[in-house]
């Protein structure tokens, strides 16, 4: 395994810088996807994925901290710093803590904790008290089925709430945290701990309104990407607070995935745990990498075999993720480093591609195992 790793990040390093210099003459993209032609996708930093790629560089500077990958993870966080004031979505969370977050933790600079805190403020403008839920998305024509739609990725952004009460000693923001994990529990989960994607409340009675999916098959299905997301946003409430409750739910998101007879063999989920199409549906690759991620964490936090079970899971889908067909070859993939993830199947977009998500949780899994393998052999 560790030269599994070993061999990854140095590949991960390699082609993430020719992902830099790529994008040197375009001081405000960043990179997104690949197109049907094969040319690199890149967004500005309002879109949700902004933080990814800076993100990457980070861990791969802490990994081996060289000018180049400073210079670069410095660049491509700046360019997401607007993004600090954005009140109209919830994804302030991951485009800011997957960078910034990144970046204060392993420089200590005031400036990126100023923005932080900023992006913090920000996104409890979001939490209604009534409903106990930071709303999701804002109102659209895609959108406007749902009065107040709340999404289990949401789970995600509260790691800048809770890390920013500590850092900032308020807990009003760890308030918002709690109360929305706490409604998320009591509403997003099905009686096999899978969870809906969409839960929308009625604004006047703070009542859930409707069930639904977006990204998955249907509305009672097990979307791939929201069970990862489950799975890592209670992981990391419980690391956060202390609450048990928070990690039994882990552990049973977490049971409910690897456990699950659609599950394939090299543990990366289909998109959908009830495509229709299985054995043939496409696998989601970043859905497999944000789950490795989330059980090599939650590995350290439950009892001997239980801790096994998941690395045993989280160990496979990173080897498989570090083979191919899932790795591509060095300076193809427009320097993306994973392959075959899906974004959003109903909508048709961003369907087997790669994805800036998918890359960011992969190196995050592998620096999470290098420090366990390093951690166990100290012991
Ligand atoms: N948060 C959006 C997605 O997972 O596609």
């Amino acid at each position: 395994m560790a030269k599994v790793i070993e061999e990854s990040l140095d590949f991960a390093t390699k082609q993430s810088l020719l992902m830099a210099e790529s994008l040197k003459d375009q001081p405000d993209r960043l990179p997104q996807t690949i197109d049907e032609e094969g040319n690199l996708v890149t967004c500005n930093s309002a879109w949700w994925v902004s933080g990814f790629f800076p993100g990457v560089l980070w861990y791969l500077c802490e990994n081996n901290p060289t000018d180049s990958l400073k210079y670069w993870a410095t660049n491509y966080t700046k360019r997401v710093e607007d993004q600090q004031f954005t009140t109209d979505n919830h994804d302030v969370g991951f485009m800011i803590f997957c960078s910034f977050g990144n970046a204060y933790r392993l420089t200590g600079n005031q400036k990126y904790k100023e923005v932080i805190h900023n992006a913090a403020k920000s996104l409890i403008t979001r939490f209604n008290p009534t409903i106990g839920c930071i709303r999701s998305w804002d109102y659209a024509s895609w959108s406007a089925q749902w009065q107040y739609p709340v999404i289990i990725d949401n789970m995600m952004n509260l790691e800048l709430l809770e890390w920013s009460a500590k850092a900032f000693n308020d807990t009003t923001f760890s308030h918002v945290a709690r109360t929305h994990a706490n409604t998320t529990m009591k509403n997003h989960f099905r009686n096999d701990f899978s969870s809906f994607h969409v839960v929308s409340y009625d604004t006047i009675t703070g009542t859930v309104e409707k069930k639904n999916t977006a990204q998955g098959y249907s509305d009672d299905s097990a979307w791939a990407r929201g069970q990862g997301w489950g799975l890592y946003g209670y992981t990391m409430m419980f690391r956060e607070t202390g609450n048990k409750t928070y990690l039994e739910r882990a552990k049973h998101i977490a049971d409910f995935i690897i456990n699950h007879p659609n599950l394939p063999e090299d543990k990366i989920p289909y998109w959908d745990f009830n495509a229709p199409d299985i054995p043939d549906a496409l696998r989601d690759a970043s859905a497999g990498a944000i789950m490795c991620s989330a059980l090599i964490e939650l590995s350290a936090y439950v009892p001997e075999l239980k801790s096994k079970e998941y690395l045993v899971v989280a160990e496979t889908q990173l080897r498989s993720l570090s083979a191919a067909p899932y790795i591509t070859d060095s300076g193809n993939n427009v320097n993306f480093i994973l392959k075959h993830s899906v974004g959003h199947m109903p909508n048709g977009s961003e369907i087997d591609v790669p994805l800036s998500y998918a890359d960011y949780y992969y190196v995050e899994a592998l620096i999470r195992m290098k420090n366990l393998l390093e951690t166990n052999e100290q012991k």
